[in-house]
């Protein structure tokens, strides 16, 4: 497999000198500071200002190197500036930019590719739509069309869900304090299982937490009408990395069947083979009627949006969910070579195999009482911090592990309950060798901060 980790000098290994922020980040930040929204987020945690990028690598404006095992949010599937994407974007720059939602071989070629990735099955009966530029807007279009196609206004939700941030998609999410618009959604446990919804204790669950739903749309008196959809992530990530058991994914299937129910999964951020399979529906033996795809639909960051549906749902009025931002030609043409690069090189072996490597590595967590647990799938893994003792909160502790790992030369994401799961998020071609570096720094870090918690309480 083709190895794009040593691009920055000559350095395969991270490294960090002094403080953070360095000073010329610190300018840029200050600068921002003053200038931009409130809104701003990451680099309240992560204090650097970028000057390049390559792999899985990111270089400051003080030269200092790190791992980055954020990657965009996930949307660099094939790391920072993978080099025969770059080589497609910028011949494609000269070609064609912008095509509203008209057909260009970039746009067939990128539609080709997304169609062929699907199981054999649902190919011929799936069709695609292209929304303008946020998984939030797919997550939308894909509401409105069950919406129009059944008729029906209400949508079922799960706790700890993250859909976006539209004001719809707001209101899908279940962990977002901000408080939202869109109504009329109805929130249903999740198979956490190590937070049981329903408070069971560990081993005594007789019942999958999903009957709750399968009860309540059964039950006239219950005051949930039969929705338009039920949307779910397979692996809710924001939510801090929770895979769905198979068992609650396969009932809700099941149950959304006979009721006539269009299922809607968001593999906005599983999608495109962060869990091992092209989509992380394709492992717990479910077909969905609904797919919203975006984050790393182009391999390189380029944004592209998609919602996947069985024509049968296909009610749309022409110009329905008309958009101006929905013909990235660079997109487009990213995203074709980059299936291509996934195929040739095996990247989903690399992600099993990667993935593998994390499970390995991170056993010797699990006995450790700082870390409550460890989970994930693919290169998509969390690590839920045990709240210290003395009542800091656990965000807390999480925050200064973050800090210690970017001080170490490793970027990592947060997410979760309170903010307490530590994120992995690597590019899907990530090395044996950088894999094995980030995880060194990680777990030191984790180590050094839970005993020092310890010890001060
Ligand atoms: C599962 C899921 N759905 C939707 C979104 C929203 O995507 P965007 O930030 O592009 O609007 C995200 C973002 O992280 C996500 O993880």
């Amino acid at each position: 497999m083709a190895s794009f980790d040593a691009p920055l000098g000559s350095s395969t290994v991270p490294h960090v000198t002094g403080e953070l922020p360095g000073p010329r980040s610190a300018e840029l930040l200050a600068r921002q500071e003053l200038r931009e929204s409130n809104a701003r987020s990451y680099p309240r945690h992560l204090p650097f200002a970028i000057a390049d990028a390559a792999g899985s690598f990111i270089r400051d404006l003080d030269g200092n190197v790190f791992i980055d095992f954020l990657a965009g949010a996930g949307a660099l599937s094939l790391g920072h500036n993978h080099p025969e994407l770059v080589a497609k974007v910028t011949e494609q720059l000269g070609v064609l930019t912008h095509g509203l939602d008209v057909p260009t071989p970039a746009k067939d070629a990128f539609t080709h590719a997304q169609l062929a990735m699907l199981p054999a099955s649902m190919r011929r009966r799936m069709k695609i739509q292209f929304c303008d530029p946020s998984g939030a807007n797919a997550v939308d279009a894909a509401l409105k069309l069950c919406q129009t196609a059944t008729g029906r206004a209400e949508v079922v939700s799960f706790q700890g869900a993250f859909h976006g941030a539209s004001h719809a998609a707001t209101a899908l999410t279940g962990h977002v304090t901000q408080p939202s618009a869109a109504p009329r959604v109805h929130f249903f446990p999740f198979s956490s299982c190590g937070r049981c919804p329903l408070a069971l204790a560990p081993g005594t669950c007789e019942i999958n937490c999903v009957s709750v739903l399968e009860r309540a749309l059964a039950n006239p008196h219950s005051g949930v009408p039969l929705p338009a959809a039920v949307i779910m992530e397979l692996v809710q990530g924001e939510g801090g990395v929770i895979p769905a058991r198979g068992e609650f994914a396969r009932r809700v299937r099941r149950l959304t069947r006979e009721l006539g129910i269009p299922l809607v999964v968001d593999e906005v951020q599983t999608g495109c083979g962060r869990t091992g399979t092209w989509f992380a529906f394709e492992q717990y033996d479910i077909e969905p009627d609904v797919i919203v795809a975006s984050k790393a639909l182009s391999g390189i960051g380029q944004p592209v949006v998609i919602v996947i549906y069985d024509q049968r749902l296909d009610t749309w009025r022409p110009a329905a969910p008309a958009g101006t931002f929905q013909g990235n030609q660079l997109a487009f043409i990213a995203g074709a070579e980059s299936v291509r690069i996934v195929c040739r090189d095996n990247i989903l072996g690399n992600v099993r195999a990667r993935g593998e490597q994390v499970a390995g590595r991170l056993t010797e967590l699990t006995d450790h009482p700082g870390v409550s647990e460890v989970r994930g799938r693919g290169l998509m893994w969390g690590i839920e911090l045990t709240p210290p003792p003395g009542g800091r909160p656990v965000g807390e502790l999480a925050e200064e592990i973050q800090a210690r790992a970017l001080h170490n030369g490793l970027i990592v994401a947060r997410g979760g309950r309170d903010g307490g799961v530590l994120r992995l998020l690597p590019p899907l071609n990530v090395t044996e060798q950088v894999m094995d570096i980030a995880l060194d720094i990680l777990i030191e870090a984790i180590r050094t901060r839970t005993t020092a918690h310890a010890l001060a309480a």
